[in-house]
C-alpha cells in the first residue's frame, strides 16, 4: 500500500478525532497488564538529552550571550530554558559526541574574551569561540534542574588533563585548580553526576581497537577522582550499534572499573549512511522502513545486555544509550556539517517506540540521551534566531513525563503486523509504569498511518477506574511544526479510553502516541 509519494506538509491543528484514519479501517489488538508484578524503576535519566558543540545546538540553541537581543538570563535564552524545564530534562550530556575527544577544557574557562578561538574541524569547519565552557555548562544544568554528564577527552587528551578537569569541577579544597574555578566565579564545587571516559573511541574518538581502548579506559578512569563522600558515575565508551565484540572485550577487561557502558545507535530510515533519506519528503515505504530500523533498538539492548550479564550478573553496570535518534540527510540548503533536520510525526513514532523499549529494559538501561537537544538531528526544539518551535518529539517527551521514576510494569501486547513491502512491525506497541503516587500509566503507539486500532487490555492489580490521557497525532505522516505554524502538531486531550471491570479499551487514531493515566 503505497500512499503519499512525497508526503505533504500538514497545516492543520490537531483536533483529535478518535478513530481517525482511512474510512472504517481498524486494527484489533489485545493485551495484558500486570500491575501486580512490578519491575525495576524507570530511572528519570532515561529521559536525558545530548547537547554537543555542533551546528546551532549550543550557540543560538542554548547560549546567546548576555548582550544578545534575544531575551536571556546570564546568556541562556529564556524561551529554551522554560521549554526544557517543562519537560523536566533530568540530565544533559556535553560537550560531545565527537567534539569531546577534540576538546581541551582549559580553553573554555576564564574571561570569555581571552578564550582561544578554535576551528570545529568535525562539524562544518566553523569557528568555535569557546564562550560556552565548563562554567557555562554546569550553571546551565543547574538552571534547568538537570544532572550533569560530562564527556572527557581520551582520543587527544591525557589522564592528567582529565584528572585536572574533574578537580576543577568538583574539588572543595583550596588547590590552585579549585581556586581557578573560584576566580572564574564559582565558589562551591558543582555536582558532577556522570563522567564519560571518551566517546566513540572506535571511531572519531581515536580509531582504537577494543583491546587498546579497554587498557586506556582502565588507565584514564583511574584518574577520574572525586572528593571523598561524593560519587561520579564513570561511563566507558561502548559499542557502535551491533558491535558485540566491543562489548565483550570491554566488559571482559574493565567491568570492575566502570559503572556504566554506553551504546550508540541511530535510526537511519533507509538503512544506508550514504543516502539516509530526507526528514520531510518520504513515502509510506520509507515510513515503515524507519519503524523497522527504530525497533532494532530492542534487539541491540537485549544482546548487549546478555553479554553484560556474563561479566556482571548482579547488573551493577548500567547500559547507557547516550546517543540515539533519527539521522536524516541534512535539510536541503543548510550546512551539511550542522546536522539540522526537521521533525515530523515519523520522529514522534520513533521516540514513542524507543522509549517503550527502554521501559522494558529498565533493569539495565538507566540513562539515555537523545541526539540532540536543540537544532541537531532528532531535536526537541528548533530555533531560528529569536524564534523557537517545539517539535513532535518534544511533545512525546512531554507526554511520557509520568514515566520518569515510575516502576516498570509488564505489559504484553498481541498486535497484528503493520506491513509495507518487506518491512513489517507490530502495529501497536506499549509500555506501562506505576508512579510514586500509585497511579498506573500506559503508553500506546500506533504506527499504522492509515488505520486506527482498538486495543483491549486485561488489567491485573490496577485499582484505577478511569482512563484519561493525552494524544499526539496529525493528519499526515510528514506533519510538523514550523516557525510560521508552530501548533500544527500538538497534544490534545484523549477521550477514547474506558475501563470496564478489569478491561481497558482504547481506540487509537492512526499514527498516534497516547499516554493514559488509570485513576
Ligand atoms: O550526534 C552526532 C555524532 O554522532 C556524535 O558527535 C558522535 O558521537 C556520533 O557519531
Amino acid at each position: 500500500m503505497k500512499l503519499l509519494k512525497h508526503a505533504l506538509v500538514a497545516g492543520l491543528a490537531t483536533a483529535v478525532l478518535v478513530g481517525a484514519g482511512a474510512a472504517g479501517a481498524q486494527t484489533a489488538v489485545t493485551g495484558a497488564l500486570r500491575a501486580d508484578q512490578p519491575g525495576p524503576v524507570i530511572q528519570p535519566e532515561v529521559y536525558g538529552q545530548f547537547a554537543e558543540h555542533l551546528g546551532r545546538g549550543i550557540y543560538e540553541g542554548v547560549w546567546v550571550g548576555e548582550d544578545s537581543k534575544i531575551p536571556n538570563t546570564n546568556g541562556y535564552r529564556n524561551d529554551v530554558v522554560a521549554a526544557l524545564k517543562e519537560i523536566k530534562v533530568p540530565v544533559v550530556r556535553w560537550p560531545g559526541g565527537c567534539f569531546a575527544d577534540d576538546y581541551h577544557w582549559r580553553e573554555g574557562v576564564g574571561p570569555r574574551d581571552k578564550r582561544p578561538v578554535k576551528v570545529n574541524v568535525l562539524w562544518g569547519g566553523v569557528e568555535e569561540p569557546n564562550s560556552f565552557g565548563t562554567n557555562e555548562f554546569m550553571d546551565f544544568a543547574e538552571l534547568i534542574g538537570a544532572k550533569t554528564y560530562v564527556a572527557g577527552n581520551v582520543g587527544s587528551g591525557t589522564p592528567q588533563e582529565m584528572a585536572e578537569w574533574v578537580e576543577y569541577m568538583t574539588s572543595p579544597t583550596k588547590s590552585t585548580i579549585a581556586n581557578m574555578r573560584r576566580a572564574n566565579g564559582r565558589e562551591q564545587p558543582w555536582k558532577l553526576d556522570f563522567f564519560g571516559v571518551g566517546n566513540e573511541n572506535w571511531g572519531c574518538g581515536g580509531q582504537m581497537t577494543a583491546a587498546h581502548y579497554t587498557d586506556l579506559y582502565r588507565n584514564f578512569a583511574e584518574f577520574v577522582r572525586v572528593p571523598p563522600g561524593t560519587k561520579t558515575v564513570k561511563v566507558a565508551s561502548g559499542p557502535n550499534s551491533d558491535d558485540y565484540a566491543w562489548t565483550e572485550t570491554l566488559m571482559g577487561g574493565a567491568a570492575k572499573s566502570m559503572n556504566a557502558l554506553s551504546l550508540h545507535y541511530y535510526t537511519i530510515p533507509t538503512g544506508h549512511w550514504n543516502k539516509k533519506g530526507l526528514a520531510l519528503h518520504f513515502d509510506e515505504q520509507e515510513w515503515a522502513d524507519t519503524m523497522v530500523q527504530a525497533l532494532r533498538m530492542d534487539e541491540l539492548v537485549t544482546k548487549h545486555s546478555a553479554i553484560m550479564d556474563k561479566y556482571d550478573p548482579e547488573k551493577k553496570v548500567g547500559l547507557y544509550v547516550d546517543e540515539w535518534g533519527i539521522w536524516y540527510d541534512a535539510e536541503p540548503g543548510t550546512n551539511p556539517g550542522f546536522l539540522y533536520q526537521q521533525n515530523t510525526m515519523r520522529d514522534a513514532m520513533v521516540a514513542g517506540l524507543t522509549l517503550n523499549v527502554f521501559h522494558k529494559h529498565a533493569d539495565r538501561v538507566r540513562l539515555t540521551a537523545i541526539a540532540q537537544m536543540i537544532n541537531v538531528l532528532q531535536a526537541m526544539i528548533l530555533t531560528d534566531k529569536e524564534k523557537m518551535v517545539l517539535t513532535p518529539t518534544y511533545w512525546v517527551y512531554d507526554l511520557y513525563k509520568p514515566f520518569q521514576g515510575a516502576t516498570s510494569l509488564p505489559i504484553e501486547i498481541n498486535s497484528p503486523a503493520y506491513t509495507v513491502g518487506k518491512s513489517s512491525v507490530p502495529a501497536v506497541s506499549a509500555s506501562a509504569g506505576k508512579d510514586t503516587a500509585g497511579v498506573v500509566h500506559v503508553a500506546l503507539v500506533n504506527v499504522d498511518p492509515n488505520k486506527s486500532a482498538t486495543v483491549t487490555i486485561k488489567l491485573s492489580g490496577v485499582t484505577g477506574k478511569t482512563a484519561k490521557g493525552r494524544v499526539l497525532t496529525a493528519p499526515t505522516m510528514a506533519a510538523h511544526n514550523t516557525f510560521d505554524a508552530p501548533n500544527a502538531v500538538k497534544l490534545a486531550d484523549f477521550k477514547g479510553a474506558t475501563i470496564k471491570g478489569d478491561t481497558l479499551t482504547a481506540t487509537l487514531p492512526s499514527k498516534s502516541v497516547v499516554v493514559l493515566d488509570l485513576n
